[in-house]
């Protein structure tokens, strides 16, 4: 074996590992969710889609509705990390906000909170700092591919992004983080942060750490293409965005890549553009694919894609009409904001207090 296959046999194991673990989690939280808090995160860069409702801000909602105390902190500042300047700021954040409370985020249960409106929070940023070595830095593979495509020469920001997320988690003491695969080097970062933090000024008793190691929580969601069939992404603008109406909707699934094939099959591997229609149809409709993809038959492209416009539109009106209805009231959305912002400075500044008690730092 040469080591790229050990490296990659060893984070196969791994990922195994999470798996097996994040089942077991399903079950603690199905018994008793009061043991977990859940803190999720997303970069305000752009417009929510379909692919982000289908990949992770539905499991979001469905942990939320089972009892778990959760935070969702829109990373305002992490913009900045991987372009130049913050962009339409304002307004990524405020329609984020009627998206995440139209699909059924509930204040009341999940705080949401702004990354640059809580201090104490990125205060914690410089003792973690010192926790971690460059070269540890340097080799988080998540890390180097978004350095990659961002296509410039590395700043401090993004060497250290791993740990202002390690803050990020730990500010709430969240030991339970959902995530997609290619957030597992920051996970596994933010857990030997906090090993470390408790090995240098932990407190006496050791069953009581100052912050708790936290899980990844995979869950098996289905990956979504955009319509050209290749990665979804707001920069290719290939996305179905939640805001969208049903006429840019149909437009953008009339243009979406298929094949001359007339029959209708569920092939991810071997048909991947037609495929993904019809899991984006099946994702609607909380069908199974392969079901839907035999009723389509012999439907063809122009069959496929007059049901998976009318499974989106329909799945995603009462999302739309409860969003305009938000945004027609941006007083309200803010006042939703600074509420989760006082709660989260709340939250950060007792962490805080413990961090400088755990240091020695009170006078
Ligand atoms: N890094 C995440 C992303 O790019 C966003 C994020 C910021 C986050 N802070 C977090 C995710 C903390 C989980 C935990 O999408």
């Amino acid at each position: 074996m040469t080591d790229i296959d050990l490296a990659d046999s060893a984070s196969a194991a791994s990922l195994e590992r999470t798996r097996l673990r994040s089942h077991e989690i399903e079950r603690e939280i199905a018994s008793d969710p009061s043991r977990f808090r859940i803190l999720t995160g997303d970069r305000p860069t752009g417009r929510l889609h379909i692919g982000h409702y289908f990949g992770s801000l539905a499991n979001r909602v469905r942990l939320q509705d089972l009892g778990v105390e959760s935070f969702l902190v829109v990373a305002d500042y992490q913009v900045i990390y991987d372009r130049d300047g913050v962009g339409e700021i304002q307004d990524n954040v405020l329609n984020a906000l009627a998206d995440y409370l139209a699909i059924g985020i509930d204040p009341a249960r999940t705080t949401i909170f702004t990354h640059s409106s809580v201090p104490a929070l990125n205060q914690l940023v410089l003792p973690f700092l010192s926790l971690v070595s460059d070269s540890e830095l340097r080799r988080n593979p998540t890390v180097k591919d978004e350095l990659e495509s961002s296509g410039r020469p590395m700043t401090g920001l993004m060497l250290t992004f791993p740990v202002h997320q390690a803050a990020d988690i730990l500010f709430c003491r969240a030991n339970l983080v959902p995530v997609g695969k290619d957030q597992l080097p920051h996970i596994e970062q933010t857990r030997v942060i906090a090993r470390r933090f408790d090995e240098r000024y932990g407190r006496a008793n050791p069953a009581e750490p100052v912050f708790p190691q936290p899980d990844a929580l995979l869950s098996a969601v289905p990956l979504l293409l955009g319509m050209d069939g290749t990665k979804m992404s707001k920069s290719k603008g290939n996305t179905i965005e939640l805001g969208m109406d049903a006429d840019t909707t149909a437009r953008l699934i009339r243009k979406a890549v298929t094949d001359p094939d007339r029959h209708i099959t569920f092939d991810p591997v071997g048909r991947p553009e037609v495929s993904n229609l019809v899991l984006l149809a099946a994702l609607c409709l909380d069908r199974d694919p392969t079901a839907v993809a035999d009723e389509l038959g012999d439907a063809g492209g122009g069959g496929l894609k007059k049901l998976v416009t009318e499974a989106v539109n329909e799945r995603f009106a009462p999302v739309r009409a409860r969003r305009a209805e938000l945004l027609a009231d941006p007083g309200a959305l803010r006042q939703v904001l600074r509420d989760g912002n006082e709660r989260a400075n709340a939250v950060a500044e007792a962490t805080l207090d413990d961090v400088r008690t755990a240091m020695s730092m009170v006078y």
